[in-house]
């Protein structure tokens, strides 16, 4: 009787625990918090380009958000209310109702399918058409638009119409072009309102599943982040760290980096991996991105060899990795092992000037446990906050220079040379946003 309840107590025990690791781990998050050293974001940080470049920026992941729920996001300069309509699309209107100005995207609510109604006078805008409409038929509202043509000259006792029509007929909404693509939802932004001239690329990750996702939140320009790919040198600088615990003189890590943009006529002859079983892998990867040859401008790519030296003498090649890089603000890295497989999509959100969200989304092999899935990413977070330390803290210096002689910075030139194509008309823009932005 004895050893019978011992038994059952010691299974739900074994249960409870199970029970704990799985809510633990099976989606891992790690959320790092602003540090206090924001301070910095108010100091000049040198003549930096454009804080928002135009392109695909992800809006949130597929899971966050559900049938009829309604979210709002400050993102590159705007203010935009999302939300997923009953027939399960993902719409992106601005946040302000042209009414009076109330925030749809704060107790907003999903109507007729695929509208949002204000929570100020019910007033509902489609987020296909952008229109204001009156019933689920989706017939579009009359109204009239008045404005106050003379309020800086407003004087006592002055007599006459203040406000003056403008208009009368349909009033809409702006809105924007949303694409939902393997568990994330892309927001496509452009200073001139342009159609998106790339489109995103549907990653290899079927075989994988979404484990982990960290957010970090960094004070640098956007460029910052994803220039650090393209910077060769600073990976055995920063990055040679395996873990705190473990000295360097047993274990370091050391790294070999190869950038180009899949334009460049030599791409393929400089890029394919001269190891067989890594080229195999990476063939597969380059016949999914290169296909599309309309892309190919749009595209840079990185390869990543990192090796493992014990005893400063002993070195092993361990994962290799590539990574793609579409527009100005997501990374699709692939890392691979000989037990393992990694896709870590990382996607920037700039939230103000000198202010970016950094995600990390996990996709890896089912087999993994969770507990190593949770490891991936606690690894390469631990990594990512090397560069973050550096980022919060440096400028952007005004006058670029470049050691010519040397391989590492003419790729840092090529590869600012290719980021810089996606800040077509953002000056202009940043120039007309609010100054309280900045
Ligand atoms: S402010 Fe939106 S309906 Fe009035
Ligand atoms: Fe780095």
């Amino acid at each position: 009787m004895t050893i019978l309840s011992y038994e059952i107590l010691l299974t739900l025990a074994v249960f409870i625990l199970y029970f704990l690791y799985y809510r633990k781990f099976k989606f891992f998050t790690i959320v790092e918090k602003l540090e206090q050293h924001n301070i910095r974001n108010k100091l000049p940080r040198g003549k930096c380009p454009p804080s928002y470049p135009n392109g695909w920026y992800r809006l949130c992941r597929s899971g966050e958000l559900k049938s009829g729920e309604v979210k709002e996001i400050k993102l590159c300069g705007r203010h935009i209310a999302y939300y997923r309509g009953t027939d399960k699309t993902v719409y992106a209107v601005a946040a302000y109702c042209p009414h009076m100005g109330a925030n749809l995207g704060i107790g907003g609510q999903v109507k007729f399918r695929s509208c949002i109604e204000c929570p100020f006078h019910g007033w509902a805008f489609d987020g296909k058409s952008g229109l204001c409409v009156n019933s689920d038929k989706l017939d579009p509202k009359v109204v009239s638009t008045y404005c106050y043509p003379d309020i800086e000259r407003v004087t006592k006792n002055q007599k006459g119409e203040y406000l003056q029509k403008i208009s009368e007929g349909e009033v809409k909404i702006k809105t924007y072009l949303v694409k939902e693509l393997k568990g994330i939802v892309y927001i496509w932004l452009h200073s001139q309102e342009s159609k998106p001239w790339y489109d995103l690329v549907s990653e290899q990750s079927d075989h994988l599943s979404l484990r982990a996702e960290s957010v970090n939140y960094v004070n640098c320009h956007i460029q910052e982040i994803p220039e650090n790919g393209a910077d060769m040198k600073h990976f055995d600088y920063v990055h040679y760290s395996a873990m705190d615990i473990i000295p360097s003189w047993l274990v370091q890590l050391r790294w070999e980096m190869r950038t180009k943009n899949a334009k460049d006529p030599d791409f393929l002859e400089k890029m394919t991996h001269p190891v067989e079983k890594c080229r195999t892998y990476q063939k597969s990867i380059f016949d999914q991105y290169l296909a599309n040859k309309e892309l190919i401008p749009y595209l840079n790519v990185l390869l990543l060899d990192g090796y493992v030296i014990l005893f400063n003498k002993y070195k092993f090649h361990a994962v290799w990795a590539t990574g793609f890089q579409m527009g100005p603000a997501t990374v699709a890295l692939y890392v691979k092992s000989a037990i393992f497989e990694v896709l870590f999509k990382q996607a920037i959100q700039p939230v103000e000037k000198f202010t970016q969200k950094v995600y990390h989304t996990v996709f890896t092999n089912n087999y993994l446990p969770y507990w190593i899935s949770a490891y991936l990413l606690h690894a390469e977070l631990r990594q990512v906050i090397f560069d973050v330390k550096l980022w919060n803290a440096k400028i952007f210096s005004e006058t670029l220079r470049y050691n010519m002689k040397n391989h590492a910075d003419q790729a840092l030139l090529n590869w600012r040379q290719w980021y810089s194509q996606f800040y077509e008309g953002s000056a202009e823009f940043e120039k007309g946003l609010d100054v309280l932005e900045w």
